[in-house]
Formats: structure tokens, C-alpha cells, sequence
């Protein structure tokens, strides 16, 4: 078989780029390992930033997202038992971000790549990529037993922070870096009406938490807990009991309780490899990058990756230029950087570290008095919440 852009992995890196590439007239073809149903459903993202958004509507797949998304033209710091609204639109030129769930995004790009007769291969195994410094790289896999080869001008390693392209280019070539927390976050789903129609971070001396939802009936919410934290330890009941220790205010707020739908524990690091590409490999989204979550970036970032790609490979055809290839690892590495200090940032000031002090606990409650009592400060956290442009 033969393609112009072979791309592994159907997450929102994948999907976005197919699509992009397909209004560029440019052909390609997704590899991924897991089945429809599983990329649709699984749990993950849910804040998109105001550039994310734009791009899901002028490329027509936003119909859903202008519909079912909520926008948030503020989000809430909580600390000391007072909230604090940042008033992100008003600090940001009428930016805002749009809570709509990573899996729905998912499904109206497997839509629009299925609508426009583009094929995802999915449940594909032992996927490997070779010939990367040559100009025709192949993807190899096997499907139903059958070993299957496709020839590529381009790949596009979009298959997240386990998947294989990263590590397919030879030692030596890619230098990461990397920080991991000593903390994670235990996040639930649970069939509640959210009683704030903004997100909360809160700060608290027992931990992190974070109220978010999905939905006018789901609420979604996090609780700083350790790396290995073992689920079975934490019943429904601890679990509300939890947050509402960290969450409530003085003015008596506090989540609304129903049942819980889904419980998962994410461990948090930051980490970018140098270069992005390795010959015919253009490495996108979580394949290249992971940042903590406290900032919402992960998905964000995978678009924007991609649509520096996009343009590069477009270029390449249209008018045979090789110099946005080239200057990809570049274009996508000077935002990443802003937006992987940003996610530390917002993590370092908002959880519990062990082994932290009084120093450290006056030093960060200063810190959030800062960023919502200053207009310099806010306009900073909130330029950078809603999106630094794509240009
Ligand atoms: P992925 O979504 O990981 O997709 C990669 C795909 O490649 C997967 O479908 C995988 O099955 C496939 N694959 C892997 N290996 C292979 C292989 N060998 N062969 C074929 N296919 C393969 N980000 C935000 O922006 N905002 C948030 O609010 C946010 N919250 C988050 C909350 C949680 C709990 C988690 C876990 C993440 C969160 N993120 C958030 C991060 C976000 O989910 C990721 O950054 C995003 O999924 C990255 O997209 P991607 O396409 O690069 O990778
Ligand atoms: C959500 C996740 C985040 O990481 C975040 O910073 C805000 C919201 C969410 O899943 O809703």
C-alpha cells in the first residue's frame, strides 16, 4: 500500500491531522492499536483553549463542540476558604476556554475522517517504522495474522507518550527532558449536577483539588493523592468526604454529590524531546511532549503541533518547499516550552510537596493572593489559560 502521510495513533494528534491534511487535498492513512470504541470512550481531557476551538469550527468539524461545549469566561482559585474569579475573557480580548470532553473531539474527528472516506486502520499490532532517513519510510504492522506494509513520502508519529515512533530513531539523534512529580491526581466522574458553573482549583494543606465537569448532569473532579495511590483505599464515601475537607468555602460551598461513575489515578511529569523529527518522522502531540495536567495544555498542545505540520507537509506539496520541515521541531518547541513552564508553574504553586514547609505554605498562599489581586498578574495566568495564539 501507499500514502502520502502515514501517521500512528488516532488520539486527537492523529485525527487532526488526517483531517487537515485531507482540506490540503494531501492523503493519509491512520494506524492505530486499540478499537474505535476504546479511543471513544476513554476518559481523559476536557478544557480547550479558544485557538483549539477556532480551528475545530473553520475546519468544519466544530458543529457539536458550538452546540454541546461550555464556555467558561472565568475560572476560580480557591485558597484559605475563599474564591477568587479570574475573568478570563475580559483580560484577554474576549478569549475564553470551552469545556467539551477529549472523547467527544475524538468522535467528531473519527466522524469527519470516516464521512470523508479516509481510512483508520484500527486494532493494528506490532506496528514498527523503518527507512526514516530515506525518502520513501515504511510502516509495518500486522492485521488479522497478515503482516501488512505501507509506504509513506512522511509518518507522523502521533501514537502518545508509550507509543513506538519516539523511540524508532537511532540513540544519540533525541535528548529528553524530564521532570517527574512526587504526587499524582486520583480523578472521578460522578452523575452530579456541577454546583459551580466555572472551574475551581483550589490550594488546601491536605492537597490539590480541582472541580471541573463535562456536562449540566456530570461533574468531574481531581484530588492530589500519591503516585502509587491503590484505588481500593478509596471508597465513594472517603472520596467525597475528601474533597469537601479541601473544597469547602466559607460562604459553604462545596461540590454536588451523586454516584461515581469512573475512578482513575494519573501520576503527573513534564517532559519534551529535542529535535521532533528524525529524517521522514515528524513526532506530534504526547509523542513528543506530556505536561502536568494542572494546566490543561496536553490536548492543546496536540493540536497545535499538528497544525505546524499541517502547513509544513502542505507547503511541501504545493510548492515543494522543504524549510517548514525543517524548521518544525523549531516552530513547535518555542511554544511548547512557554506552555510546559506554564503547566509547571500552575502546579507548583497550586500542590502539597512532600517535605514542604511553612515557608513553602506562605510562599504559595502569597503567590495565589498575587495572581488574583494583581491585574499584571491575572492578565499573564489568563493570556496563558486561554491559549497563547497559533500563529
Ligand atoms: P493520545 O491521545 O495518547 O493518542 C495516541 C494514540 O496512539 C492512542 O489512541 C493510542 O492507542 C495510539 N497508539 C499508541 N501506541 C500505538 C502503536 N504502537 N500503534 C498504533 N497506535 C498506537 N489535556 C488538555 O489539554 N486538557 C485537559 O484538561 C487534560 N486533562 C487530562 C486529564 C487526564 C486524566 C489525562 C490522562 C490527560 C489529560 N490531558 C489534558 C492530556 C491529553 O489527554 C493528552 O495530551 C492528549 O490525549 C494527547 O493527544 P495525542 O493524540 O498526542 O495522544
Ligand atoms: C480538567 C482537567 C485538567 O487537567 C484541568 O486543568 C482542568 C480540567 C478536566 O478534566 O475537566
Amino acid at each position: 500500500m501507499r500514502t502520502q502521510v502515514g501517521i500512528v495513533g488516532a488520539g486527537p494528534a492523529g485525527l487532526m491531522l488526517s483531517h487537515l491534511l485531507h482540506l490540503a487535498g494531501i492523503e493519509s492513512v491512520i494506524l492505530e492499536c486499540r478499537s474505535r470504541q476504546y479511543i471513544e470512550d476513554r476518559v481523559r481531557a476536557g478544557v480547550l483553549e479558544q485557538g483549539t476551538v477556532d480551528l475545530m469550527i473553520e475546519t468544519g468539524v466544530g458543529e457539536r463542540l458550538s452546540r454541546e461545549g461550555l464556555r467558561h469566561d472565568g475560572v476560580w482559585f480557591s485558597f484559605e476558604g475563599r474564591r477568587h474569579r479570574i475573568h478570563l475573557s475580559e483580560l484577554t480580548d474576549g478569549r475564553a476556554i470551552t469545556v467539551y470532553a477529549q472523547q467527544e473531539v475524538v468522535k467528531d474527528l473519527v466522524q469527519a475522517r470516516i464521512g470523508a472516506g479516509e481510512p483508520i486502520v484500527f486494532g493494528v499490532e506490532d506496528l514498527s517504522v523503518h527507512d526514516l532517513d530515506s525518502p520513501l519510510p515504511k510502516i509495518r504492522y500486522r492485521m488479522d495474522d497478515v503482516e501488512q506494509e505501507i509506504t509513506c513520502d512522511f509518518i507522523a508519529g502521533c501514537d502518545g507518550f508509550h507509543g513506538v515512533c519516539r523511540g524508532s530513531a537511532p540513540e544519540g539523534v533525541i535528548t529528553a527532558y524530564e521532570r517527574v512529580y512526587p504526587f499524582a491526581w486520583l480523578g472521578i466522574l460522578a452523575e452530579a449536577a456541577p454546583t459551580s458553573e466555572e472551574l475551581i482549583y483550589t490550594y488546601h494543606p491536605r492537597g490539590f483539588s480541582l472541580f471541573s465537569m463535562r456536562s449540566p448532569q456530570i461533574t468531574r473532579l481531581y484530588l492530589q493523592c500519591t503516585p502509587d495511590e491503590d484505588l481500593a483505599q478509596w471508597p465513594d464515601d472517603r472520596i467525597w468526604e475528601e474533597l469537601f475537607r479541601r473544597t469547602r468555602t466559607e460562604d459553604g460551598w462545596t461540590p454536588g454529590v451523586g454516584p461515581v461513575i469512573q475512578k482513575g489515578v494519573t501520576g503527573m511529569r513534564s517532559f519534551v524531546i529535542e529535535p521532533m523529527q528524525y529524517g521522514r518522522l515528524f513526532l506530534a502531540g504526547d509523542a513528543a511532549h506530556i505536561v502536568p495536567p494542572t494546566g490543561a495544555k496536553g490536548l492543546n498542545l496536540a493540536i497545535s503541533d499538528v497544525l505546524v505540520l499541517s502547513r509544513a507537509v502542505e507547503a511541501f506539496y504545493k510548492s515543494g518547499r522543504k524549510d517548514l520541515l525543517d524548521e518544525y521541531s523549531a516552530q513547535c518547541l518555542s511554544r511548547i516550552w512557554k506552555v510546559q513552564r506554564f503547566s509547571w508553574w500552575m502546579t507548583s504553586m497550586l500542590h502539597l510537596f512532600p517535605g514542604s514547609d511553612g515557608f513553602d505554605h506562605r510562599r504559595q498562599l502569597a503567590e495565589l493572593d498575587y495572581i488574583t489581586s494583581s491585574r499584571a498578574a491575572m492578565t499573564s495566568l489568563a493570556e496563558n489559560y486561554v491559549g497563547l495564539p497559533l500563529d
